[in-house]
């Protein structure tokens, strides 16, 4: 039974989805078989990523990943998210997402791919309207391949941080410095899910859905200056991405900074998804902008931004910083249920997670716990959430931070590639167990 000091994690309604989540660049390795992605020619680039590394070879899951579904199979997990390299389906090769479907088919894990997480083939951009065209392309190629096997699938991850850290910021691929010029490298994200809706359902798809961060945003303080700004910081990650897909509009005084002709789109945006994804974390505590040093997520923010980041003091963080508050996804999804109403189709947690280091890693038991706990709050309280996925299975390469930071319930030797699970494995193990 899995226990803690707060006694069995309650029941959550039945047929609810357990999962883990990871993405092709972060894990598959095979670089040399498939096309550049944004990501390979950004960490080619000096000083990109804190370790010097690349995804060259990452978990080498390409070639390994008969042990990783036995990983799954082992922990009782009903659902794998992992995503599809549109890279690597550029160079033919979509026998690799065959083996994997079949694979996981075959163990009883349902498959659920993402189509996007950020590895954009080089030479394609964001900032061209274009890019949600060919995107939706290679989401019709992928549908006629796997489509017979696959059922669920997710169109986009986040492309809030997207935007922000890869075009605004500069920090991830492809490493654009925009600050707000950034907003069409959204619309155009908003656009492609859009039509790649509509290519799944062409395809004979019913269950659609987007993997979208939010998060609670903290004010500083009741200052009108800091409120005007967290206001402004929520809408970008809380509302840009989502008022358009549940609401067909964009938020107040966005529409000034899109391409022309982006309303036209909102119909395109709008197309209903069956279930809505939802990646929590940590909520940012933001303030009015002031001079000096500013972080995101320790990344220093250039001076322009009409906020700054501020740090949340009073709880733990992980390794990574991040402040560990398991009530903010409570928070979250019950002001998501009061914003959309009825709107708001049947949530599903695509991704929630921490960086711990270590085989023993209490500290992650403790965290998945408490969000575990926090999202059954939000059920108990009306919100319909219809499953919840653990980032990640394995330690990866986490973006910026290259293999620095371990978000894994199983650890990865990156010289021998060799697996071994935690404790939060057998622990999350059990978890399942209890809830049947
Ligand atoms: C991303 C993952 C990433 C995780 C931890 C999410 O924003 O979807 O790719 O590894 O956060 O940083």
């Amino acid at each position: 039974m899995a226990t803690d000091a707060g006694g069995p994690i309650p029941r959550f309604p039945a047929g609810f989805l357990w999962g883990v989540s990871t993405s092709a660049h972060q894990i598959e390795g095979a670089a040399d078989r498939r096309e550049p992605s944004v990501w390979d020619v950004f960490t080619a680039g000096p000083g990109r990523v804190r370790d010097g590394s690349t995804a060259a070879v990452a978990c080498d899951h390409y070639h390994r990943h008969r042990e990783d579904v036995a990983l799954l199979a082992g922990l009782g997990v009903r659902a794998y998210r992992f995503s599809v390299s549109w890279p690597r389906v550029r160079s033919g090769d979509l026998g690799f997402y065959d083996r994997l479907v079949d694979d996981l088919c075959a163990a009883g894990v349902r498959p659920v791919p993402t189509l996007f997480h950020w590895d954009l083939p080089a030479g394609l951009d964001w900032r061209q309207r274009d890019t949600a065209s060919r995107f939706a392309e290679y989401v019709s190629v992928v549908a006629g391949r796997l489509g017979d096997r696959v059922t669920k699938w997710i169109t986009l991850n986040e492309p809030a941080e997207h935007t922000l850290l890869g075009h605004a910021l500069g920090v991830h691929a492809p490493g654009e410095r925009l600050l707000l010029d950034a907003l069409p490298v959204a619309h155009h994200q908003l656009l492609a899910h859009g039509l790649a809706v509509r290519a799944l359902r062409a395809h004979g798809a019913t269950d659609i859905g987007i993997a979208n961060s939010h998060g609670p945003t903290w004010p500083a303080s009741r200052e009108p200056a800091d409120v005007a700004a967290a206001e402004f910081y929520d809408t970008l990650l809380n509302r840009l991405f989502a008022d358009p897909l549940l609401l067909g509009r964009y938020p107040d005084g966005i529409v000034a900074s899109l391409p022309g002709g982006a309303e036209a789109d909102l119909e395109v945006l709008a197309e209903p998804v069956d279930w809505y994804g939802v990646n929590y974390y940590a909520p940012t505590r933001i303030g009015a902008p002031r001079g000096g040093r500013t972080g995101f997520g320790g990344v220093p923010l250039p001076a322009g931004l009409p906020f700054s980041v501020r740090e949340i003091e009073d709880r733990p963080v992980t390794d990574s910083g991040w402040p560990v508050v398991p009530e903010g996804l409570t928070d979250l999804l019950t002001a998501f249920r009061d914003r959309y109403g009825d709107r708001l189709p049947p949530v599903v947690v695509t991704e929630n997670g921490c960086s711990y280091g270590g085989l023993d890693d209490q500290d992650r038991i403790a965290y998945l716990d408490g969000h575990i706990r926090a999202l059954h709050r939000a059920v108990e309280a009306g919100v319909d959430v219809r499953g919840y996925f653990v980032w990640s299975l394995l330690d990866n390469f986490e973006w910026a931070q290259g293999y620095t930071q371990r978000f894994g319930l199983v650890h990865v030797d990156f010289e021998t590639l060799e697996r071994t699970p935690k404790a939060s494995y057998a622990w999350f193990r059990e978890v399942l167990r209890a809830q049947g």
